[in-house]
């Protein structure tokens, strides 16, 4: 052997020693690392408000590809109504003592700005929890929505997340004359700042019961540092498309505010709106 194909073994050798080396420290390091500490992070509101559009609302990039297409042979902006993902949706309000009344306002108010921009067709129900929970309204029109919600009370209690789930399911999503448009699935989007302190073992039960019903679970999960993160991922549907994350009910009032109304979806043909803040 000569001694250069020594020196080139004994580089390679001490090449993989430093790798393993280095895979070791790395495996110890993320070891330490509590793997939900990533869910803290909040992103922009930017960001947030596009995600929420394209899962939520189910605008994403092959709607716009046949708005596109539909625009140039110029048919009735009615029919594009149905290229939006089709569901009827429940709303699950924390109302536990941990939220201060100028934040529920907030969250009731953000959540009056987002019926309003959606389509006409689309029902609302509300439930709000604290040490129980309450059907505030059945599947109701967009503006009976917008209504009824200025007249949701808050009870400041504990936080009964999983009689939420079950009063959901029960009397929301398997019964049938509540108002709610027949054949259609259930979007369920869950305003919280924590995590639950009543029977809290039953939450992610429930949580699955509903999703089997083919339901999604989409959670606000409010507050600068969460507590309870390991159940509010549980209670998600996704963490990708079905988690949000704002700081406070200001935060989401921005979030709801960059998503653009329905009657200027056509401004989504022309332009890229949702990076223009006027919306
Ligand atoms: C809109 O849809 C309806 C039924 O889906 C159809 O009859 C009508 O022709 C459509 N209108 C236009 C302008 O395409
Ligand atoms: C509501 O909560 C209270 C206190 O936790 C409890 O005593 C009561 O039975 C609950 N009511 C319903 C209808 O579940
Ligand atoms: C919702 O509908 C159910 C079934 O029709 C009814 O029993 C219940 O009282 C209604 N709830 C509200 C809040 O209107």
């Amino acid at each position: 052997m000569s001694s250069k194909v020594l020196l080139v073994l004994a580089l390679a050798a001490l090449h993989f020693a430093g790798d393993s080396s280095a895979y070791i420290w790395q495996r110890t390091k993320t070891f330490d690392v509590d793997p939900l500490e990533r869910f803290q992070a909040i992103p922009p509101a930017r960001e947030t408000a596009e995600k929420f559009m394209r899962n939520f609302l189910g605008i994403d990039f092959s709607v716009m590809r046949i708005l596109k297409r539909r625009h140039r042979r110029s048919i009735a902006m009615d029919n594009i109504s149905k290229l939006y993902a089709q569901f009827d949706a429940i709303f699950i309000i924390d109302s536990s003592r941990s939220i201060l009344p100028k934040d529920f306002k907030n969250t009731l108010h953000a959540l009056q700005l987002l019926t309003g921009k959606a389509d006409k067709q689309r029902r609302y129900a509300a439930i709000t929890f604290s040490h129980n929970a309450t059907v505030r309204f059945n599947f109701s029109s967009k503006q009976d929505t917008i209504s009824n919600l200025r007249k949701v009370p808050f009870e400041a209690g504990k936080t009964n997340t999983q009689d939420a789930l079950g009063t959901c399911l029960n009397e929301l999503i398997l019964e049938h004359e509540n108002g709610a448009r027949p054949g259609l699935r259930k979007r369920v989007l869950i305003v919280t700042d924590g995590q639950s302190n009543v029977a809290k073992e039953k939450t992610l039960m429930r949580a699955a019961q509903i999703k089997r019903t083919g339901t999604q679970i989409f959670v606000i999960a409010v507050g600068r540092y969460m507590k309870g993160m390991s159940e509010i991922v549980g209670l998600a549907s996704s963490t990708d498309a079905h988690l949000y994350r704002v700081a406070n009910t200001k935060g989401f009032i921005k979030v709801i505010r960059l998503i653009p109304p329905w009657n200027i979806i056509k401004e989504y043909m022309t332009r890229s709106w949702l990076y223009n803040p006027e919306y």
